[in-house]
């Protein structure tokens, strides 16, 4: 294929997956399922340690509603680095049609192949399961009650630089292509979604976030759309700023507490909000929601940590991140006092254990006695 004509066939795949999008608008009804179907993915690295302990903090506060079969807990064991690279699909369609099966997923961190570590080039399993369930909206929130931050990103999740992030185009041996797309369904679905946060919780700010002075059409569109969609919702008050300076403002301690809710388009959102997690205590301590129309996916925030493995600390992997993905999770469900419940017995943990992920402190398992224990108490 020649350049121009991979140019095209992106072109008219971009062209109908906005079509596509514009067509549909309605959300499941989680209230009205039974059973509600669980899968629980361990991922790669550090993964299965922490999913074992949201295992167990889950066949806990989820006892009886396990026992009677409202809830099921269904293990989905395929989505791992191996299995990625045996079959060379990112994830492996067995996999995903298990996935599809389930209503919602707690999912640990899955590693991305790379030339780099001398294995085929595969695009990274979040982004494909991101798009393949298409899951729009990366919802993660950030609190440091005593700076009184309480942030909550929405990042648009499927489109900007990661649609066509492996679809790049090498034109020569010194000029390389990759692309960036923003479309009108996709980015009024993210600002609405945000706006609703917003109003549901006493009219949060609102803060849009782009780099629209540089990337006049994709950030141009984006911030334009979230600026219409603002317009419905007069007693919000919404500002907007540039990625640079927010990542400045973020750590502007006469500034940081005015932020409330961020809407971002795909690639800015995933670093601002490792900075974020950064503030809160580290990227192990932040919880993220992958929300869809139909599909729902809670991981943690960052990766599968190769290196605690290969150290041999891999139990001393910190679940709080997971387990507030669990939180999540649970709210997403409409089990809105279990996730307080858990909340707490977190923060308890918070409070008791030091996790610096060194291999010196608690272990996982350690911390995730702490968080029984916590929950027991009620
Ligand atoms: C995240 C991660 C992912 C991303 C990676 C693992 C593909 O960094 O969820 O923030 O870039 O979105
Ligand atoms: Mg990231």
């Amino acid at each position: 294929m020649t350049y121009m004509e991979a140019f095209e066939k992106i072109v008219l795949e971009q062209i109908a997956r906005a079509e596509k999008m514009a067509r549909e608008e309605s959300f499941y009804d989680y209230s009205s399922l039974s059973p509600i179907i669980i899968g629980m993915i361990d991922g790669d690295g550090i993964g299965p340690v922490i999913l074992r302990e949201a295992r167990r903090v889950l066949s806990i506060l989820l006892k009886d509603e396990l026992e009677s079969g409202q809830v099921i807990l269904n293990p989905i064991d395929g989505l791992t680095l191996e299995n990625r690279v045996r079959t060379m699909e990112t994830v492996p369609k067995a996999v995903l049609e298990e996935i599809k099966g389930c209503h919602v997923l707690l999912k640990g961190p899955t590693t991305t192949p790379s030339r780099a570590d001398n294995l085929p080039e595969l695009e990274s399993a979040n982004v494909t399961l991101r798009r393949e369930l298409d899951l729009f909206a990366n919802v993660r929130p950030v609190q440091i009650p005593e700076k009184n931050i309480n942030w909550t990103f929405y990042r648009e999740n499927t489109e900007g630089e990661y649609v066509l992030g492996s679809r790049g185009v090498d034109i020569s041996q010194d000029v390389s292509m990759d692309f960036k797309v923003t479309t009108t369904a996709g980015t009024r679905r993210i600002a609405r979604a945000a706006f609703e946060y917003a109003k549901a919780n006493g009219n949060l700010n609102v803060s849009i976030v782009t780099k629209a002075n540089i990337m006049k059409k994709t950030d141009g569109k984006f911030l334009e759309i979230c600026r219409q969609i603002a317009l419905e919702y007069p007693e919000i008050k919404t500002d907007d700023w540039y990625v640079d300076i927010m990542a400045a403002n973020l750590i502007n301690e006469q500034l940081q507490s005015r932020f409330n809710v961020f809407i971002l388009p795909n690639l800015y959102g995933d670093i601002i909000t490792d900075e974020a997690a950064q503030l809160q205590g580290g990227v192990g301590t932040a919880g993220s929601a992958n929300v869809g129309s139909r599909y729902a996916m809670f991981e943690a925030i960052h990766g599968s940590a190769p290196r605690m493995v290969a150290d041999g600390i891999a139990e001393y992997a910190n679940p709080a991140s997971i387990l507030k993905a669990a939180e999540m999770m649970l709210r997403h469900i409409g089990m809105g006092k279990k996730a307080d419940q858990l909340a707490a017995a977190i923060d308890l943990a918070d409070q008791n254990c030091r996790m610096p992920g060194d291999g010196t402190g608690s272990t996982a398992a350690e911390y995730t006695a702490v968080v029984i224990d916590g929950l027991q108490e009620k």
